[in-house]
């Protein structure tokens, strides 16, 4: 939507076993390509793409290719094969590094994020930004939290074992949930997610359904993976 407002021509590539294919991502550049987008860990397979996939990519990309990654979901990452995206930045390297206060550190609603770039790309955007963009007090709030590495470590302790949960947990109901970096679980409920959807928010419980028979699934605490396994069960297996 904010590249067609641009008036720039959005260029989607599919994503490969549910993860983002960058030899395809690389193929896709043309002469008139300004921005490669690239969510990782992805939302919403919460699948990655790592440091030797990325490093492949940023050989094939040309100068006038600006390199996003939007890493929201950062803070969650357990493999040690994720991208050192901050590096690359310190390299020079055309890129910019999204992240965000919305998720492990709970304070959406401040509207709050920050991205790292070079001097170069920094000069540019801010002859765009807007003036007022983030209010003092965020910027606050976030400085404070950026300091609170005892809520970030007890955020990744408490998103890994629930999502150890979950997976066991779906797995003993039949399914397959995609491996995740993230703080949610993507799965092929084999029926209409659309239809799980509306059943879960019968019993209380909101998930996403984003297409066909995939259902994401955010990580909660210990008795809200329990809550919401047991009535997965019971939508699924209704008698
Ligand atoms: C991949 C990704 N990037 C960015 C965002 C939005 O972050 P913010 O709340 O900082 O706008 C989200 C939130 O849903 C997300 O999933």
């Amino acid at each position: 939507m904010e590249v067609t407002a641009a008036h720039g021509r959005p260029v989607i590539v599919p994503l490969k076993q549910w993860r983002h294919d960058l030899q395809a991502m690389a193929d896709a550049i043309t002469d008139r390509t300004k921005l490669l987008f690239l969510c990782n860990p992805n939302n919403p397979t919460g699948t990655m793409v790592s440091a030797s996939e990325v490093e492949q990519l940023l050989s094939r990309v040309p100068a006038h290719t600006v390199v996003v990654f939007d890493e929201a979901y950062f803070e969650y990452v357990r493999s040690q094969q994720f991208p050192d995206s901050m590096a690359y930045v310190k390299q020079g390297r055309n890129v910019i590094v999204l992240r965000t206060f919305s998720k492990i550190y709970g304070l959406a609603g401040l509207r709050i994020g920050y991205g790292v770039t070079t001097a170069e790309i920094t000069n540019f955007l801010n002859r765009v930004r807007p003036p007022f963009n983030a209010n003092s007090l965020a910027q606050c709030a976030a400085l404070a939290a950026l300091g609170d590495d005892e809520h970030v470590a007890r955020s990744r302790a408490v998103n890994a074992t629930g999502m150890e949960q979950m997976v066991n947990g779906l797995t003993a109901l039949g399914f397959a949930p995609i491996p995740s970096e993230a703080n949610f679980v993507y799965v092929d409920v084999g029926r209409d997610g659309r239809a799980v959807f509306e059943a879960m928010l019968r019993e209380g419980i909101i998930v996403r359904h984003i297409e066909g028979r995939m259902v994401r699934v955010t990580i909660g605490m210990e008795e809200e993976n329990r809550e919401f396994l047991a009535a997965l069960k019971r939508v699924i297996h209704p008698h």
